[in-house]
């Protein structure tokens, strides 16, 4: 299999912004596709502003800044992956339409291309399955922010080669992460063990307590950088809610039942951070 040059990141939402921008600092040519040029001016535009705090703080110079940007070509096509050597989806996380991306992306990229899912939560197994290429369909899993954090979680599914699996471990590397292997169940690794913990903290609220006190004792009383609701907050209650859902079918198990508050904040959409109302108001 040849090097990773050229890099579609499906999906510029929070997390495709985000991995884009990392991509294309590690020097890959970067194509964007969302569905709409709004979405897509707004991801540049978060990009364009996070490279210039870099620059403002010396990390980077305004060559550079410049350099990354000229890499990222935006597009409402996903026929613009035709010659690509890795994909990142990083759609909305909903079965139907992540299994439709996959399928659409299979006609589309060239035969030896991965096809990789920054999924949270879905199975990698499942994804693989709606393509003829299950081999070379991968997780690979950022943490929001993306061009902060430091790990990425690398998950093969049933049929996964171990080619495609040291190819992205290569990728990450290259990107300057640090990855762990997690197996393909449901919420893998860091999310199987923070996202209950978060719904629990939920239950705390809609059984009276404060966010900022549950928040506050989690910081103070458990070292915790961040409070549990702030973060979700920061994630997505949306992602939030279909990460646990997805747990909760998978595993069958009453102990991943979602918050009916989670529920509800859903319902009235209430997001968190990316739409100025959740726990806080933005
Ligand atoms: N938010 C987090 O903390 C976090 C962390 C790690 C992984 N993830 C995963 O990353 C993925 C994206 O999450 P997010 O927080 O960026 O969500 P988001 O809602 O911010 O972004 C999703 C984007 O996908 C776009 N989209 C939907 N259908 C599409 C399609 N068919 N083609 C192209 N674009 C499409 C939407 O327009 C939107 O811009 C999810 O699978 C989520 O589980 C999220």
């Amino acid at each position: 299999m040849g090097e990773i040059r050229k890099i579609m990141v499906v999906g510029a939402g929070q997390m495709g912004t985000g991995i884009t921008q990392v991509f294309a600092q590690a020097g890959h040519e970067m194509v964007l596709v969302d569905l709409n040029e709004q979405i897509l001016e707004k991801s540049i535009g978060n990009i364009s502003s996070m490279l210039e705090r870099s620059v403002k703080k010396e990390r980077i110079t305004a060559e550079q800044k410049a350099a990354t940007l000229a890499r990222i070509t935006p597009t409402l096509s996903l026929e613009d992956g035709q010659e690509v050597d890795f994909v990142l989806e990083a759609v909305t996380e909903d079965t139907e339409i992540k299994k439709d991306v996959f399928r659409r992306l299979d006609s589309i990229c060239q035969p030896n291309a991965i096809l990789a899912s920054n999924t949270s939560t879905i199975s990698i197994t499942l994804l693989g399955g709606v393509t003829e290429r299950p081999d070379k369909v991968i997780g690979m899993h950022f943490f929001i922010p993306a061009p902060v954090m430091k790990l990425v979680e690398i998950i093969k599914g049933l049929n996964t080669s171990n080619e495609t699996f040291e190819q992205t471990q290569k990728l990450s590397g290259i990107c300057g992460k640090e990855s762990v292997e997690a197996k393909d169940y449901a919420a893998f690794t860091v999310n199987r063990l923070l996202v209950p913990m978060w719904n629990e903290a939920m239950f705390l609220v809609m059984e009276g307590n404060k966010p900022e006190e549950v928040d506050k004792a989690m910081r103070l009383g458990a070292n915790f950088p961040m409070g549990p609701l702030e973060l979700a907050d920061f994630a997505g209650l949306d992602t939030v809610l279909s990460v646990i859902e997805t747990m909760h079918e998978s595993f069958g198990e009453s102990k991943y039942r979602p918050c009916p508050l989670l529920k509800k904040m859903v319902e009235a959409g209430q997001y968190g951070r990316k739409s100025g109302q959740g726990f806080y108001k933005y």
